[in-house]
């Protein structure tokens, strides 16, 4: 595992030039004390993309990304952070001899090694096992579902036998701790003993990007539930960062990626001959998944299930892949509820037909969104309409606005000129990125049917704060007397607060630094997207007023909630809550 001290960052950093960097991407044109171009992460025709050799830093006034030369490359080339960091070194000529891992990051390391060999050894026995005599239920079950002996290879697919206490035996032969064994999360262990967590059921391995087995999905052969059980967690597990099918859909030669909801849609697709289907862990799609997605392709063919909740959750992860800069159509699979059904029954070629035939995501969110109104009911054809207007408004580039614009309008016989006056409308009362961020929490909220924040608005909230303090280092004096880093949820984002406050309490704020100070890659690229996060720009005084305004309450209610959670005294529970309802009234910020 790559690991650089601040000290290299600094100097990668320090001797890469951002102009001549950029400049080798972008056509770059001096203006004033800086450099202008066309931005290379959005279409524009006139230039918005600024480069300050003073700053070393760039910022695009169209889109909003920004950030050092090293976010740059990260973005541009699609690198993880280490990546960048010898990119980069390279090209100055920088000598980049690794960091010696501390004692402490090198007994985690072997841990996680030796939990990856145990999941190998055990995906091994599992496959085994399907392929002798005792294995012969599950073997019977995976060809009942068409599955040829080719795939079950290729998969690794097995059977967990029905003793209950197998694996947990050939493990302890192999000369395992049982508090190794512990945390791959395959067992269960008590007072009473060591159980294997998986029996007489067909295993499906989950292996991350670099084909290392890091967990287990395992079904029944019937109708008992639950039907699938999968690994927890553990220390090389994390559902949020990994795509089932991924090792295998990064090498395909398709430019794009086909995102369903279950193992068995993905090992059906890669049969049938679409190997770039990938589906999420047996949990709902997560932004780091988009992101992680963004590194292979920018287009996702959505196939999630026919019925309400595929509907659900194809509505939310299309403004997930949209925030990750990820193009997003929808494949319909009627009369079938998912694509192993539909290639069982039409084949692959009708499959690819759909393919081709997918619905632009906007048209499909629209679709959704109409069914909730009556058009019969002039009230609600309003409602609706009002609705159009302010979702267009996620189109930041003008031109692809209009053109969505047109045709929603012609689709829904609506005069495009009053939907025009209708987008400006909303277009003037609320910045951009963050309006987006406000709506889906809206309609997340009424999904929910309740008024609590989700994680995935509370993170976004959390960037947009960091983001801004970064451009802006000016309001920290004001921001600070309402957001303290303990205000941030525990983990990542409270630990980029507590150095990105120390910084600026210092008067020096380097967000690479802060990048540098994280060990593990996705965490590092987790960071450097937080500071890239754009909070909508050239807007009016006013509007960056309140919507800073909301943004520190919205965090500071968040963090009371939480609090508020954990405290088991009325007295100070009372309290809290008074602070959260005086919130509102009492946060006054002044932007300059
Ligand atoms: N899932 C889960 N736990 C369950 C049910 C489902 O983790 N009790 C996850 C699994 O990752 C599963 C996915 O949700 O692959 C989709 O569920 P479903 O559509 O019910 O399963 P399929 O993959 O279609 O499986 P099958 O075709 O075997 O029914
Ligand atoms: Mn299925």
């Amino acid at each position: 595992m790559p690991w650089y001290s601040e000290e290299q960052i600094e100097e990668v950093r320090s001797e890469s030039d951002i102009v001549s960097v950029i400049g080798k991407y972008v056509r770059l044109k001096r203006t004033g004390s800086g450099y202008t171009g066309l931005c290379p992460f959005h279409n524009e025709k006139t230039p918005s993309f600024h480069v300050n050799p003073a700053r070393q830093m760039y910022k695009c006034f169209g889109c909003g990304v920004g950030g050092n030369v090293l976010t740059f490359v990260m973005e541009y080339e699609n690198l993880t952070f280490p990546e960048a960091m010898e990119m980069l070194a390279e090209e100055a000529g920088i000598d980049l001899p690794r960091q010696e891992m501390t004692a402490q990051q090198k007994q985690q390391e072997s841990i996680r090694q030796t939990l990856l060999e145990i999941n190998k050894k055990a995906a091994r026995y599992y496959f085994a096992l399907l392929k002798s005599p005792r294995g012969k239920p599950g073997y019977d079950y995976l060809k009942k579902r068409e599955l040829t002996d080719e795939t079950i290879l290729h998969f690794g697919l097995g059977y967990a036998g029905q003793g209950g206490g197998e694996l947990y035996q050939y493990m302890k032969k192999e000369g395992y701790s049982d508090s190794l064994l512990k945390e791959t999360g395959l067992f269960k262990m008590d007072e009473r003993g060591a159980y294997d967590k998986f029996w007489n059921r067909v295993m499906f391995p989950i292996m991350d990007a670099n084909n290392r087995v890091i967990g287990f999905g395992g079904r029944v052969m019937g109708d008992a539930k639950p039907k699938y059980l999968n690994s927890p967690e553990t220390k090389i597990f994390d559902k949020s960062r990994n795509l089932f099918g991924l090792n295998y859909a990064k090498r395909g030669k398709r430019n794009n990626m086909i995102l369903c909801e279950g193992y068995m849609d993905v090992i059906a697709l890669h049969q049938a001959g679409f190997t770039n289907a990938v589906a999420s862990l047996g949990t709902a799609f997560t932004e780091q998944q988009a992101n992680l997605i963004r590194r292979y392709t920018d287009e996702v063919l959505l196939t999630y299930d026919s019925d309400g909740a595929g509907v659900k959750a194809a509505m939310r992860a299309i403004p997930m892949l949209r925030r990750a800069g990820i193009t997003a159509k929808v494949i319909h699979m009627e009369p079938y509820k998912d694509p192993d059904e539909f290639i069982k029954n039409m084949g692959p070629e009708e499959f690819e037909k759909r393919i081709e035939e997918a619905q632009n995501s906007f048209f499909f969110e629209i679709e959704v969104v109409k069914r909730s109104y009556s058009m019969s009911d002039p009230e609600q054809k309003t409602k609706f309409i009002h609705e159009i207007a302010r979702k267009l408004l996620v189109f930041e580039d003008k031109i692809q606005r209009d053109n969505y614009l047109e045709s929603v309008a012609a689709m829904y016989n609506i005069r495009t000129e009053d939907l025009r006056q209708l987008v400006i409308r909303y277009g003037n009362q609320m910045p951009t990125g963050y309006r987006e961020v406000m709506e889906e929490r809206q309609q997340e909220r009424i999904r929910k049917g309740k008024k609590k924040e989700t994680r995935e608005g509370i993170n976004y909230s959390y960037r947009l704060l960091l983001s801004w303090l970064i451009e802006e280092p000016s309001v920290f004096s004001q921001i600070k007397e309402w957001i303290l880093p303990a205000d941030f949820e525990d983990g990542i984002y409270r630990r980029a607060a507590e150095e990105l406050y120390e910084q600026l309490e210092k008067g020096e704020v380097e967000p690479a630094r802060i990048i540098g100070h994280f060990q593990e890659i996705e965490e590092q690229n987790k960071v450097a997207a937080m500071f890239q996060t754009s909070f909508g720009h050239e807007l009016q005084r006013d509007e960056k007023q309140k919507a800073i305004t909301d943004l520190v309450i919205k965090i500071k209610e968040y963090s009371i909630e939480k609090q508020a959670g954990e405290i088991t005294d009325l007295n100070e529970l009372q309290k809290l809550v008074r602070q959260k309802k005086l919130l509102q009234s009492a946060v006054k910020l002044h932007i300059s």
